[in-house]
């Protein structure tokens, strides 16, 4: 009977924390080969599928009216993430609700398409020191894999209109050969969207272009939802997965709601563990384990410390352009980021994507290349208030749709 009692204890406390933040992922070992898999690859019947949330990234506001309607009051999905891997190489799907295909056209400039993303840190030997979600950050580099629904048109003109680009008056090609000429157009115009960046945050985001990585990135419909596949190796010279877990988020646009670059879904930083792989308790640990603190206890230190000062805090707050807005950051920021953020400001600096709008209200001061946060040190709080705060501040995140 203890016995069964102690079970049941365990039982209620593994509960808790999954409602509170995202439950590790296991990465399957496979004997399959996973260069080149999509969602409708036999080798998905072998993964293990877990729920994944992601939030609308609040952290500013677009420059765009029209955008901003479109969001305004958008809802966290909940999505099915699966992990596959075979020593060599690891693979991703991500599947998630969206019921209307948006094409990326890269010819209008207004046209946005679906699209998804996976992220690795390349550092995360200490699970409370990642790299900021939102794109890298100083000194804490990403790698950063987007996919986007797009319709590939050869357009060295950028009017998207082939035979325009093309005149086939003037090309001295016959038949065979004219036909030949076509397909090769038609080829490189199916070239997809595929790219791969290495950012430590979102000014410093550089694409890698000279092939010094190698991956595999897919989109396809199933059903109602688009389902997006990422496959890579788990060594390369940017990143090394071979862990006992590993840190991984997601990130989902939707382009009929014109989203692009920060107007996104979001998740936090999730662990996933590689099955055959030692280690890796601490980091699950540290993602999978909400603040010890008292949420409403919290949320009246968060008034009493003047963080609304300077942040919009709840999403029915006002709009505050000085600093970043917390209104679904316990929706994509960990624990122990939650607690660098008061404890040291700038050990993190969030990049503030749209400066000029906000150039009265600087985030950050910048001398000889380092950035300092102009956010009050809140290193001085007593602890209890501290874990007060962090966990108020993971309960700040839009409901799930
Ligand atoms: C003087 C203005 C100011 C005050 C007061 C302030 N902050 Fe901040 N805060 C900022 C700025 C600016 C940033 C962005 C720069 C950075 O990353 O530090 C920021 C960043 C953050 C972040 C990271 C946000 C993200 O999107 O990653 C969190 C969390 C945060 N603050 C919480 C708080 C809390 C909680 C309080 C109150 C205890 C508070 N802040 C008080 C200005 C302020």
């Amino acid at each position: 009977m203890k016995k069964l009692l102690s079970t049941l204890v365990s039982v209620g406390v593994v509960t808790t924390s999954l409602m509170a933040a995202n439950a590790a992922i296991t990465a399957v070992k496979v004997d399959d080969s996973l260069s080149r898999v999509n969602f409708s690859s036999p080798v998905w019947a072998k993964a293990k599928f877990s729920d994944v949330t992601l939030y609308p990234q609040t952290t500013i506001k677009m420059n765009d009216k029209n955008a901003n309607a479109l969001n305004e009051g958008n809802k966290a999905k909940t999505a099915k993430v699966a992990a596959v891997h075979n020593g060599n190489d690891i693979a991703f799907m991500i599947k998630w609700a969206d019921g209307t295909v948006n094409i990326q056209q890269g010819y209008k400039t207004d046209v946005y398409g679906d699209g998804f993303a996976v992220q690795f840190a390349e550092k995360f030997d200490e699970p409370n020191a990642l790299p900021y979600i939102g794109m890298g950050s100083a000194e804490r580099p990403v790698m950063v894999h987007l996919q986007k629904a797009a319709k590939g048109v050869y357009e060295p003109n950028g009017k998207g209109d082939v035979s325009y680009q093309v005149n086939r008056n003037q090309t001295d090609l016959f038949n065979k050969e004219l036909a030949a000429f076509d397909a090769k157009v038609k080829q490189m115009g199916s070239n997809d969207y595929e790219r791969t960046f290495v950012s430590e945050g979102f000014r410093s985001m550089t694409e890698i272009k000279d092939g010094s990585n190698r991956s595999y990135a897919r989109l396809g419909r199933d059903g109602d939802n688009w389902a997006g596949t990422l496959s890579r190796p788990m060594k390369d010279g940017y990143v090394n997965l071979h862990a006992g877990a590993i840190p991984v988020a997601f990130a989902v646009w939707d382009g009929g709601k014109m989203g692009r670059n920060g107007l996104k879904l979001l998740s936090s930083w999730v662990s996933v563990k590689i099955e055959g792989e030692k280690g890796g308790d601490a980091l699950i640990e540290a993602l999978g384990t909400p603040a010890k603190g008292d949420a409403a206890a919290g949320k009246e230190a968060v008034a009493a410390n003047g963080c609304n000062g300077c942040h919009q805090v709840e999403a029915t707050d006002p709009a505050n352009l000085m600093a970043p807005g917390l209104a679904n950051i316990g929706g994509y920021a960990t624990a122990g980021y939650l607690r660098e953020s008061l404890v040291n400001p700038s050990a993190v600096v969030v990049p503030g994507y749209n400066r000029n709008a906000h150039s009265n209200y600087m985030w950050y001061m910048e001398e000889n290349g380092k950035r300092t946060s102009t956010m009050t040190d809140y290193s001085w709080l007593d602890e209890a208030t501290m874990n007060n705060i962090i966990a108020y501040l993971q309960t700040l995140k839009a409901e799930v749709e």
